[in-house]
C-alpha cells in the first residue's frame, strides 16, 4: 500500500486489523453525525493564498508548557493503542520522542507509566480519567510525577462513555463478542502475532493495580462505565491540584463558559475537543467551537485543540482558528496499527512537510504568524 499523506495510514491501518478494533478507533457515537462534522467542517475552511512573500526560511518552533517543540503538534491520549501493535504505546513514544513531541500517555493505555518511562526518557504528558477509587488515583498522579510527566491532561468529556453502537456490531461488546474477537483475529495472521501473541499482558497497565488481572478487556466499555466516577465536577479541580503542581490541561472543552470556568480556577491549558466525535453526538465540531472560545480566552492560557484533523493543514487550520497546539488522536493510531514506530515517525514527518507547504503558500514564516489573516 502507497503511503503519501498522512490519511493514507487509516487504509493500511484497516488491512491489518480484526474489525473490533477497527471500528473501536474509526468509529464514532450514535449516528456518528459530529465524528463526519469534525472532518467536514475542517475541510470547508478556506484558506488564503498569498504570493511573493519570501517563504525561503519558515520556523515550525514553538514553546508549550515551557517546552521548545519543533512542531505546536502532539500525540494525544488514545486507550488500549497497545491492542493496535505490540506494545504500541511504548512505540508511539519512541516515534513522539525521535520527533521531539510530547506523547500523552492514557490512563487506559496497556503499557503502564514505568513502562513507558523504562522504554524512552522522551517528553511524556499523562491523560487523567478518574476512577472511583480517589486514593488510588492520588497514588497514579504521584506516578506520573516519579515517571517525570511534564503536564497532566484532564479529560472532562466522559463521565459516562458515549453510545458507541458500532461497537456492538464488530464484536468489541455485544453477543458473542469474546468469540468473534477470535474468529477476527483468525483472518489477521500478522496482527494475531505481534499483538495478540507476543504483544501481551493485554491489561490496562496503569490500573493492574487496583484491578489486577481483570482489568476489563473483555468488556472495555461495560468496565469504562462501571468504574469511571460520574459526580466528578469543578470542585474535584481542588485535589487534582493538590497532588500534582506541574501543567494541568483540561481536555473536552467545547463551551466558552466551560473555557472561562477553567482559566477561573487555575488550569495551565485546555484541549478544545469532542473526543473525536465519540461522546456527545451532535455536538459542535471543534473547528466551529473554536473561535467562540479563542475570543473568550485567546491568550491567558493556552489553547489546544483536536477532532478530525486528519492532516498537516488541519492542523494550520486549528491554530488559524486560535489554537496554540494541536493534538493528534486517530491519525497516530492509524499509523502505528499500520507501521509501528516506524509509521507514527512517518505520519509525523508527512504532517510537518504539509504544514510547511500550507505556511508558504499562505505566505507565514512563523507559527505565531497563523492567524485568522490566513483565512479567507
Ligand atoms: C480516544 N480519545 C481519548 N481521549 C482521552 O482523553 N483518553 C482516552 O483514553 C482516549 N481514548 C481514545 C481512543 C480512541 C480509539 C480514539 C479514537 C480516541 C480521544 C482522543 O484523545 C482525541 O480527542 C480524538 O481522537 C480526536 O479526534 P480525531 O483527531 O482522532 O478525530
Amino acid at each position: 500500500m502507497i503511503i503519501s499523506s498522512p490519511s493514507d495510514f487509516r487504509e493500511a491501518a484497516k488491512a491489518r486489523l480484526p474489525r473490533f478494533l477497527f471500528d473501536y478507533a474509526d468509529g464514532g457515537a450514535n449516528a456518528e453525525a459530529t465524528l463526519k462534522r469534525n472532518v467536514a467542517d475542517l475541510a470547508a475552511i478556506a484558506l488564503r493564498q498569498r504570493v511573493l512573500r519570501d517563504v525561503a526560511d519558515i520556523d515550525l518552533t514553538t514553546t508549550l508548557f515551557g517546552r521548545r517543540m519543533p512542531l505546536p503538534v502532539a500525540l494525544g491520549p488514545v486507550g488500549i493503542a497497545g491492542m493496535y501493535r505490540r506494545r504500541g504505546e511504548v512505540q508511539a513514544a519512541r516515534a513522539a520522542k525521535g520527533a521531539g513531541l510530547p506523547f500523552t500517555l492514557s490512563t487506559v493505555g496497556l503499557c503502564s507509566l514505568t513502562e513507558i518511562r523504562a522504554a524512552t526518557d522522551g517528553p511524556l504528558w499523562f491523560q487523567l480519567y478518574v476512577i472511583r477509587d480517589r486514593a488510588f488515583m492520588r497514588d497514579l498522579i504521584a506516578t506520573a510525577k516519579a515517571q517525570r510527566a511534564e503536564a497532566l491532561v484532564f479529560t472532562v468529556d466522559m463521565p459516562v462513555p458515549g453510545a458507541r453502537y458500532r461497537d456492538a456490531h464488530s464484536g468489541m461488546s455485544g453477543p458473542n463478542a469474546p468469540l468473534r474477537r477470535v474468529l477476527q483475529a483468525m483472518g489477521r495472521p500478522r496482527w494475531a502475532w505481534d499483538v495478540g501473541i507476543c504483544g501481551r499482558p493485554h491489561q490496562l497497565g496503569n490500573l493492574t493495580p487496583v484491578l489486577g488481572r481483570s482489568s476489563g478487556m473483555n468488556d472495555y466499555m461495560g468496565w469504562l462505565g462501571a468504574n469511571f466516577d460520574p459526580s466528578i465536577a469543578w470542585r474535584d479541580l481542588e485535589w487534582i491540584r493538590a497532588a500534582w503542581d506541574g501543567p494541568l490541561i483540561i481536555k473536552g472543552i467545547l463551551d466558552p463558559d466551560d473555557a472561562r470556568a477553567a482559566v477561573d480556577i487555575g488550569a495551565d491549558g485546555i484541549v478544545v475537543s469532542n473526543h473525536g466525535g465519540r461522546q456527545l453526538d451532535g455536538v459542535l465540531s471543534s473547528a466551529a467551537a473554536l473561535p467562540a472560545i479563542t475570543k473568550a480566552v485567546k491568550g491567558s492560557i493556552p489553547i489546544l485543540a483536536d477532532s478530525g484533523v486528519r492532516s498537516g493543514l488541519d492542523v494550520v487550520r486549528l491554530l488559524a482558528l486560535g489554537a496554540d497546539g494541536v493534538l493528534l488522536g486517530r491519525l497516530w493510531l492509524f499509523a502505528l496499527a499500520a507501521g509501528g514506530e516506524s509509521g507514527v515517525a512517518r505520519m509525523l514527518a508527512l504532517v510537518e512537510r504539509e504544514m510547511r507547504v500550507a505556511m508558504a503558500l499562505t505566505g507565514v514564516r512563523d507559527i505565531a504568524s497563523i492567524d485568522a489573516s490566513i483565512l479567507s
